[in-house]
């Protein structure tokens, strides 16, 4: 396939980005009404408002329809569907889909059915999560778990942690603490507000090897140990991985592990039992109602043309900026304090997954590819960097993601949040001319309105498939391997090496 950049229609998508950079938002916006309908689309209440992007529908959309359709966009995420080993680098198919899915007609890696292993997993989460929850499963002193401390780090950590948080005010179970950082002030925080008795470990860690995790899960087993004694593990503690034997050598029982595979990539995870910690706070059902919201992305961007699918759409208007308007970053704007960990969470997701300089065949590429990735909830964030997207000579597409309705019983606030969101699109499209230089806000700054209908599980599912695939359309139009992570791998190892030394 080798590089894009090689294709007439990416010269003609560069030709294209130098006309319309002549051109104002305002201007664009104003002359056609078809337009803003065509870049608005919505799926069960969900809706994305891509119309504040330099964007002409009969040039820019199809240019960039026409280079998604060169290289295989559809074709690509069919293979992925399907279970295909795109992940080339390590020989390894994607499935993360599979995960959430409700097709049951076979789905076969390497000749074997997965959708048996992962209804299995399943019901062993919805059993275990029950447990917990009802007060079912006791610690080794015969108490009920009031708190879980899930201990891992990237995807084994990042997504559980957002989902937990923008969730809530759903949790009905015991509290969940998130151990990360091998900085030893994040576990002793933790394990300083926690009774032994009743605490539950749930250790994510997809090859059991990641030192930091381990080195954490250690000292929570010194810990408990220390107050309960050794048989005490086999109720305080829950491994969630690949690898069976490591775990059984950290002394977790075959029972009390949840299996992951290695079709699952790791900041892919939260829909496997890594999300075991989702389970427990918002309970199965809450878990299941995410899986369905992703799923319906699935189902819309598996069947809904091109010009109408919102990963595909927003994928290429993002990339229209990152390829052939030369932009370096991309602002992530929840206007939510629950969603204040998505800028992290889609750091992981964006940038391991398309932080790469060569193509799948290993040729260097002469172009950009994924953006750096910032942001922050909200409107805390305009007290800060906001001034830079105004006022500042980059242009940074900023995402902006709202919640329409009240459900915090507070109308005021968020007749308030909802006013400054809506302020801040504004403001980047249209700026503000003053005789004043220094009062003059530049505008003509591209925005992404994703706006959720409440934050339950089932838009939340959405966002993040949406997200997903997103970064997946992204990786395959750059012909990048989106699912491998070298890159750190090789830090990992020096590490090593001088801890050694
Ligand atoms: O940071 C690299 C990475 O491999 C991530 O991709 C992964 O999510 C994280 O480490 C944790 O890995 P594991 O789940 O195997 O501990």
């Amino acid at each position: 396939m080798g590089r894009p950049s090689k294709l007439a229609i990416w010269r003609q998508c560069q030709a294209h980005a130098a006309d319309m950079k002549a051109k104002k938002l305002v201007d664009i916006m104003d002359v056609d009404i078809t337009r803003t309908q065509a870049l608005t689309l919505s799926l069960d209440g969900f809706q994305a408002d891509f119309s504040r992007t330099h964007t002409t529908q009969e040039e820019t959309l199809s240019l960039l329809l026409a280079l998604a359709k060169e290289q295989e966009v559809a074709t690509w995420r069919d293979r992925m569907f399907a279970g295909e080993k795109i992940n080339n680098t390590e020989g390894r198919a994607v499935l993360h889909t599979a995960l959430r899915s409700k097709e049951t007609a076979p789905l076969l890696v390497d000749g074997k059915d997965v959708r048996p292993e992962i209804a299995a997993t399943q019901s062993k989460m919805q059993r275990f999560s029950n447990e917990v929850r009802d007060g079912d499963w006791r610690g080794a002193t015969g108490k009920t778990i009031t708190d879980i401390v899930n201990i891992g780090i990237g995807g084994s950590d990042l997504g559980p942690r957002f989902v937990v948080g923008a969730l809530r005010d759903l949790t009905t179970g015991p509290r969940v603490h998130f151990v990360a950082n091998v900085d030893a002030a994040d576990i002793n925080g933790v394990l300083r507000t926690l009774n032994p008795e009743t605490t539950l470990f749930v250790v994510v860690s997809k090859t059991f090897t990641t030192q930091e995790t381990l080195l954490n899960a250690n000292t929570a087993r010194t810990w408990l140990v220390s107050h309960l004694g050794n048989q005490s593990v086999a109720k305080h503690f829950v491994a969630v991985s690949t690898n069976k034997e490591a775990v059984q050598s950290f002394g977790i029982q075959t029972d009390n592990m949840f299996t992951m595979w290695d079709w699952v990539g790791g900041r892919y995870s939260l829909w496997s039992a890594a999300g075991l910690s989702i389970a427990l706070a918002i309970g199965w059902e809450g878990f299941k109602a995410l899986l369905d919201g992703a799923a319906s992305m699935d189902r819309h961007f598996q069947t809904a043309p091109l010009d109408q699918n919102i990963p595909v759409l927003f994928a290429l208007l993002s990339l229209w900026y990152r390829s052939f308007w030369g932009t370096s970053a991309e602002a992530v704007l929840p206007y939510s304090e629950r969603l204040r960990d998505l800028p992290r969470y889609l750091q992981q997701l964006n940038m391991e997954s398309n932080g790469k300089s060569v193509t799948r065949e290993g040729e260097a590429v002469d172009y950009n590819t994924g953006p750096i990735i910032f942001g922050e909830c909200g409107s805390v964030g305009q007290h800060s960097f906001h001034q830079w997207l105004h006022q500042g000579r980059d242009i940074v597409p900023a995402e902006f993601i709202g919640i329409a309705q009240d459900d915090q019983n507070r109308p005021e606030h968020h007749a308030v949040l909802s006013a400054h969101m809506k302020a801040q699109i504004e403001a980047l499209r249209a700026g503000r001319v003053d005789p004043d230089p220094a009062r003059t806000n530049l505008g003509n700054k591209p925005t992404f309105v994703l706006t959720l209908p409440t934050l339950g599980p089932y838009p939340l599912g959405q966002l993040l498939a949406l997200y997903e695939h997103k970064v997946f359309v992204q990786g395959v139009v750059w012909n990048l391997n989106s699912f491998d992570q070298f890159g750190v791998e090789h830090g990992k190892k020096l590490a090593d090496k001088i801890l050694k030394s």
